[in-house]
């Protein structure tokens, strides 16, 4: 029987299901940390209370201290904290951590085979393949399909009074990227595809997988899944023959070095994934940068200055990269709310760190909030200021591993530049035509970390035409 190292390098599933079946729990009693409850584990703080538990963990234990979770059905696993701990388990060194098999108790039977999900050789190959899709020249004509969307969209917004804008924005993104990823015209279509990938959503967060009835959101998100799968399948052979600008069309057209191509479900594979990748990350981070302006006016009107200075009415590749101000707003933005609080992994082997010997088959956690708000890095980090990242402050620059809203190693996010590049479009047509005001008295964000940073108020806010 190849080795688990083997298995997973090789994308061997049959082999890897097998292990997991048949490896004991790894013994953690000397790691320190209090577990929470049976079951639920420490799932409330995660939810609910994610900041103050890892700071009052952190001060009580240090920066490695166990845990126990609902999304792990009671099993024990590990935070690993710091700038240090990201570099070991996001470099990767000796291949001694693996994605599938830390991701999986979120995408099990859902994104099997997502790139996320590979590990070593496998991965490797297939992200070199990937990568064509998030060239300059492919985000290029992404600009030129999503911006019209988003101004279109923008400009059905209600004017004039205050309301919860995170599910017209989340709609936004859905209209956008059912054009940018499938190239769908048809209303009827998207909309059948938007509500199949968002049971895809939820069934990740349902903690028991298959082992659900099958009314519980897992089994809703396999059925979500089959609807996106036989769309992808039923239209492969068109977007081979006849391709548009969309990233299907440019997975149908992707080869490796030998000219071979991706297979069918090889295709459908990362269609999924990339989806689910792009749409709740960026929601997200427009979230988190719609707070951030609307409580920040001086700093909005300074952002509107630099949008000013493009006159055109589509900005193109370079007129977005040019737009330094607001490339520090939406780092300042994704350093302080993060997307993806927590990134899971899994050791395959022994792993020394912070004075602890982790042992091999133990889940493991990274957060990229803890380095994110470290006074070790940041001045005043609770406060928003975008100025940081100038080259002139340039915190982030003090340890390569201290800022990772898009991870790191291997891994690192794919679709890094693509979000950037929407982020600008977004406060272009926004801040050019329209103030964004909060009524919030004490400036507060009112969000969730887990599982991805969401307003949990709505996000009411009101737009002036300007
Ligand atoms: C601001 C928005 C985004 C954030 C914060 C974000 C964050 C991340 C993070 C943290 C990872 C690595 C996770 C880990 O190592 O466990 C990742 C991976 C990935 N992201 Fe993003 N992401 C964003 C937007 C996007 C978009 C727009 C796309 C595609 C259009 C995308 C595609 C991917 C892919 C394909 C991977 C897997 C890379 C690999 O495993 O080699 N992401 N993202």
């Amino acid at each position: 029987m190849p080795s688990i190292s083997e298995a997973l390098s090789n994308h061997n599933l049959p082999t890897i299901r097998r292990y997991q079946r048949s490896v004991k729990k790894p013994d953690l009693r000397h790691i320190p940390g209090n577990t929470g409850f049976p079951i639920l584990g420490n799932a409330h703080n995660l939810l609910f209370d994610f900041e103050r538990y890892i700071e009052k963990n952190y001060q009580k234990h240090g920066n490695v201290f166990k845990f126990k979770s609902i999304a792990t059905l009671g099993t024990e696993g590990v935070w690993l904290l710091g700038p240090e701990a990201n570099r070991l388990v996001l470099q990767n060194e000796g291949r001694k951590f693996s994605n599938f098999l830390g991701w999986d108790i979120a995408f099990k039977g859902l994104f099997d085979n997502a790139l996320l999900e590979q590990d070593f050789n496998h991965h490797k190959a297939n992200r070199k393949i990937l990568q064509t899709a998030f060239k300059k020249e492919a985000i290029q004509s992404h600009i030129e399909i999503m911006s019209p969307v988003l101004k279109q969209g923008i400009n059905k917004w209600p004017t004039n009074k205050t309301y919860k804008s995170f599910t017209p924005l989340k709609e936004l993104l859905l209209e956008t990227g059912s054009k940018v990823f499938f190239g769908l015209e048809s209303k009827k279509e998207s909309a059948k595809l938007n509500k199949a990938f968002i049971s895809i959503i939820y069934g990740i967060a349902d903690p028991f997988k298959e082992k659900g009835p099958f009314f519980f959101p897992y089994a809703k998100g396999v059925q979500g899944r089959k609807i996106i799968s036989d769309y992808i399948f039923a239209n492969i052979h068109k977007r081979r023959e006849k391709p548009g600008n969309d990233i299907f069309s440019q997975l149908c057209q992707m080869t490796d070095e030998h000219g071979t191509s991706l297979s069918d479900s090889d295709i459908r594979d990362q269609m999924l994934f990339v989806l689910f990748a792009a749409h709740d990350t960026t929601t997200s981070t427009l979230c988190s940068l719609l707070h951030a302006i609307a409580n920040n006016q001086s700093w909005q009107s300074t952002l509107r200055e630099e949008m000013n200075q493009f006159n055109g009415e589509l900005p193109n590749y370079d007129d977005l990269a040019a737009m330094e101000k607001t490339s520090w707003t939406i780092k300042e933005a994704l350093r302080m709310y993060p997307p993806l609080g927590v990134m899971p992994r899994y050791t395959i082997e022994e792993v020394e760190f912070g004075g602890y010997t982790i042992p091999a088959n133990s889940q493991v956690m990274i957060s990229a909030l803890f380095s994110h708000y470290s006074k070790d890095y940041w001045s005043h980090p609770n406060y928003f200021d975008p100025l940081r990242f100038s080259p002139q402050r340039a915190e982030d620059k003090k340890d390569f591993f201290q800022y990772i809203p898009f991870g790191g190693g291997a891994h690192k996010c794919l679709g890094l530049h693509f979000a950037e590049v929407q982020g600008k479009i977004f406060l272009f047509h926004l801040l050019k035509n329209y103030r964004v005001e909060s009524l919030s008295k004490d400036g507060q964000y009112r969000f969730r970390w887990v599982p991805l940073t969401f307003p949990s108020d709505g996000l009411p806010l009101k737009f002036k035409r300007l």
